[in-house]
């Protein structure tokens, strides 16, 4: 049977600039080679998609945002539509990140909405879930991710919740240098492709990739990769600087 394709995703969150995105394009877009099984996803910020994109042009390198409106055009001050994200050169855009849930209010009924606009303009979402350090203590940590995947991912077709790609990222985790027991991570996507199953079909929860994220480095990496059910990684610092996101990308070969 064919090794399913590893996704190694990077957030560059606020931390990279125009400046800071375009020095780290020109270290890694030299030596990055195709990898066959490898899908290399970079979120810089809104700001720097155009000109990422300029920079990238036929490298082996998707570009996504870190948000998108759930609203498809109009007056909406500060909002991005997916559209416009397509138009910039994205493929595949964040949704409902941990940040964005803490520092914004975001909801899983709002992450619905921002999932139906990235799935109507052809975005391949990247649907964001995780509990907080209290629902683990709590022991709460699969029902909360269950609920998150119930309330935003309902209501689309199967073939659109195919499209779809889940990243597990337990709030605790984020951040902190203190991430999730491998064993854990694998355990999570269970409960989320239990959950995707009950909701569609198990074959579509079987297809749905499903990344960890949490204090991912080029050390820890191979653990996640290596665990069944773990298709990938979405990394905020270590995919910040060039050596260690090339490094991320090696352990995936
Ligand atoms: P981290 O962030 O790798 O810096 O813990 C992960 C994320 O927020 O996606």
């Amino acid at each position: 049977m064919a090794r399913r394709r590893r996704l190694i995703y990077g957030n560059f969150k606020m931390q990279l600039g125009i400046a800071a995105t375009r020095a780290w394009l020109a270290d890694v877009l030299p030596v990055l080679e195709p990898a066959v099984g490898v899908e290399a996803v970079v979120f810089p910020s809104f700001v720097c998609l155009a000109v990422a994109k300029a920079a990238v042009g036929g490298a082996p390198l998707g570009l996504g945002a870190q948000d998108v409106s759930p609203h498809g055009e109009g007056a909406y001050t500060g909002d991005v539509s997916a559209s416009m994200l397509r138009e910039a050169g994205c493929s595949h855009v964040l949704v409902a990140h941990s940040e964005r849930r803490r520092y914004h209010g975001e909801d899983d009924e709002l992450a619905r909405r921002k999932l139906r606009a990235a799935l109507d303009s052809g975005l391949r979402p990247v649907y964001c879930v995780g509990e907080s350090l209290e629902q683990y203590d709590r022991g709460e940590a699969a029902a909360v991710v269950a609920g998150q995947v119930r309330t935003g991912l309902e209501g689309f077709t199967p073939e659109e919740v195919g499209r779809v790609v889940v990243a597990y990222e337990p709030v605790w985790a984020i951040g902190t240098g203190r991430s999730a027991r491998p064993e854990h991570a694998a355990q999570a996507a269970q409960w989320i492709r239990d959950e995707v199953a009950t909701m569609y079909t198990r074959e579509v929860a079987k297809e749905m990739p499903v990344l960890y994220g949490g204090s991912v480095s080029p050390s820890n990496v191979g653990a996640y990769l290596t665990q069944p059910g773990v298709d990938g990684v979405l990394a905020g610092g270590a995919s910040q600087a060039p050596e260690t996101y090339l490094g991320l990308l090696e352990a995936a070969r």
